[in-house]
């Protein structure tokens, strides 16, 4: 099993090109099922949940064709409608292919996600939305069977805005009869990006980026090409990476507007943030102020940097308050932070991070995605030699992250470990 291996105490800098956003990257691979045109998708980054869903769509019948960061989608002869456990337990985005199947077939049987390292993570708006619409949902070992023979807008509030969830909704409505309003909708920027490529793919959707999407149903989907929004939290990682690390990093092909919340923060830290229309500049040098955070959905500070910033509060001069809103278990960083020297304690949904002098390196081990990159910056910034095991969760999501971190003059490689 393969693992990082990090000497830190290495300054970065230089420029970073960010990537395609992964979270609008896979409800537009799914957005694709709901034509039978093909549609290219261009900026798409190259980390394994993409080639998840991709993997995902090829099953149900589609075929899928790669030119450098591009990827085209011929579903043409689409003819299955499942999203089977393997894959929705592998990576919950999996569901985003619900709202397509029911809009363009009448049916989608979907695994129900279960738990997950970051919580319970269940998909019972996603499914009430849908029976909103005229669906009929039935339960049959762990799989969700929806069928419609048509379906029909309607009012839809969500008692929480979902991300996937709007996503999803949004996308069935395109099929449904008359006018869908989505209230309470997601705000993010990923919810934006989807709606502009359902416009390009012939949809009437207005509103969104505001909490409420309307939806005026019933256009014929046709093939679209659309290149995908880049990815804020990336962003947000590599800007955490060059103050944590006493460097100075141009983050480049990105849009500082929507890592706002977190430029802010680490302003009040003591970081000099410089920021042009599509670039951002980034320096700092530990001991940080201590700023409390506490997660919201958008605008506010995003859950998937969270952990991110708890590893730079862990070399504050003072104590931060983390405070995690969106998931009830997303703390499970903090016991291998603490194997580096940090000293963090959890109350509730609040961690209390009393900043220390230095990192220690030690052997540590992922448990998600956003945990992985929070070790990551750790290990960049602490003494000595870090080893992160079942690195498999940073691959779902980052792009050749040791490859830009080395660019950036960090001692990161890859490495065939003996395994957890
Ligand atoms: C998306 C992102 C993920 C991010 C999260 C929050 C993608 C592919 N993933 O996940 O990276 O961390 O937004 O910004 O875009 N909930 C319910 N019932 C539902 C749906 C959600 O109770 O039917 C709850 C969730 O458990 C969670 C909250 O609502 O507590 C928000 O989750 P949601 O926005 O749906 O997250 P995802 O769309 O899964």
């Amino acid at each position: 099993m393969q693992e990082l291996r990090i000497i830190g105490g290495r300054s970065l800098r230089g420029s970073v090109q960010i990537s395609g956003a992964k979270n609008a990257a896979l409800p537009a691979l799914a957005a694709c099922l709901l034509t039978n045109q093909t549609t290219t998708l261009s900026n798409m980054p190259d980390v394994k949940d993409v080639g998840s869903m991709c993997a995902l769509l090829e099953a149900l019948g589609a075929r899928i064709s790669r030119v450098n960061d591009s990827i085209s989608v011929d579903t043409s002869n689409v003819d299955r409608h499942n999203a089977p456990h393997e894959l929705v337990r592998k990576m919950r985005a999996s569901v985003l292919v619900m709202g397509p199947l029911l809009a363009r077939f009448g049916m989608a049987e979907v695994a129900l996600p279960g738990g997950c390292t970051i919580g319970n993570r269940p998909i019972d708006l996603h499914i009430a939305a849908m029976k909103k619409l005229g669906a009929d949902a039935t339960l049959i070992k762990g799989d969700t069977h929806l069928t419609a023979s048509t379906l029909k807008g309607a009012r839809i509030y969500f008692d929480r805005p979902t991300v996937t969830g709007t996503e999803n909704v949004m996308m069935a409505a395109t099929a449904a009869d008359g006018e869908t309003l989505l209230e309470n909708a997601a705000r993010e920027p990923e919810v934006v990006d989807l709606a502009e490529l359902l416009v390009k793919m012939g949809a009437n959707i207005s509103g969104a980026g505001t909490d409420t999407i309307r939806v005026i149903g019933g256009q014929l989907m046709k093939g679209a090409t659309h290149e995908i929004i880049s990815d804020r939290i990336e962003a947000g990682t590599y800007a955490v990476s060059a103050a944590m690390t006493g460097g100075i990093v141009t983050l480049t092909h990105m849009n500082p507007r929507m890592i706002s919340s977190l430029l802010e923060k680490m302003r009040s830290a003591g970081c000099k943030v410089v920021e042009t229309d599509t670039t951002v500049t980034i320096s700092g040098l530990p001991p940080f102020k201590p700023v409390d955070i506490s997660t919201a959905e958008y605008p506010g500070f995003p859950t998937d940097l969270q952990a991110q910033f708890m590893a730079m509060m862990c070399l504050a001069d003072g104590e931060a308050v983390i405070t995690e809103n969106i998931f009830e278990d997303r703390f499970k960083h903090v016991p291998e932070l603490n194997r580096l020297g940090a000293e963090i304690v959890i109350r509730g949904r609040s961690a209390f991070v009393r900043g220390v002098k230095n990192l220690l390196g030690a052997i540590v081990t992922a448990s998600d995605l956003r945990a992985s990159a929070s070790l990551v910056l750790a290990g960049l910034a602490a003494q000595d030699e870090t080893r992160i095991l079942r690195i498999y969760h940073l691959d779902r999501g980052y792009y050749r992250m040791e490859k830009k971190l080395s660019a950036l003059g960090a001692d990161i490689g890859r490495i065939d470990g003996e395994g957890p």
